[in-house]
């Protein structure tokens, strides 16, 4: 059993869902005000901290979680990955569908009713996001900290955030 409370839950990788929905709200105010340049910087940085998380997940936790075989109704290890992919194809998707809008926002000046089609869109990404978060949250998170102990939670803190420190660095 884990002796959690004495170190940092698992769980608390989870922090990084909120700063992404706030990244996303970020991007989606830009484009209802109609700042389409910023509204593409905005989701490219929601993007690449998206990836970053999502490879986090799948290099140092999903193979752990996998290998203890938990058999958790709504808890295949193949689930998170296919909602995963899933999440990489809409960022491919919403980018081309962005750069659209800043190719068309150069012939004529757009109006609201212009952004109007790819916030519909966006509205389907952000169902899946919300069921992956609810999936992690209430199955895996929970699942890998009362199943680890102290040292196995440690060691995959250390690849984490190594692994975010080294994204990071990349960036600049
Ligand atoms: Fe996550
Ligand atoms: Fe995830």
């Amino acid at each position: 059993m884990s002796s959690c409370s004495q170190i940092r839950p698992l769980s608390d990788h989870m922090l990084a869902h909120q700063q992404l929905l706030e990244l996303f709200e970020q991007h989606q105010c830009a484009l209802i005000s109609l700042e389409i340049e910023r509204a593409c910087e905005l989701l490219a940085d929601f993007t690449r901290h998206l990836r970053m998380h999502r490879d986090g997940e799948e290099e140092f936790v999903l193979p752990v979680y996998g290998a203890l075989d938990l058999k958790l109704e709504g808890g295949p290890v193949e689930f998170f990955q296919s909602e995963h992919e899933k999440l990489g194809w809409w960022l491919g998707e919403m980018r081309g569908e962005v750069n659209e809008l800043l190719e068309e926002g150069r012939g004529r000046g757009l109006e609201p009713r212009d952004v109007l089609p790819l916030l519909d869109r966006q509205a389907t990404f952000k169902h899946l996001l919300d069921h992956h978060d609810k999936r992690e949250a209430n199955i895996l998170y929970p699942a890998m900290d009362r199943e680890l102990n102290a040292k196995q939670v440690g060691a995959i803190w250390l690849q984490l955030d190594g692994h975010e420190a080294a994204v990071r660095a990349s960036w600049s």
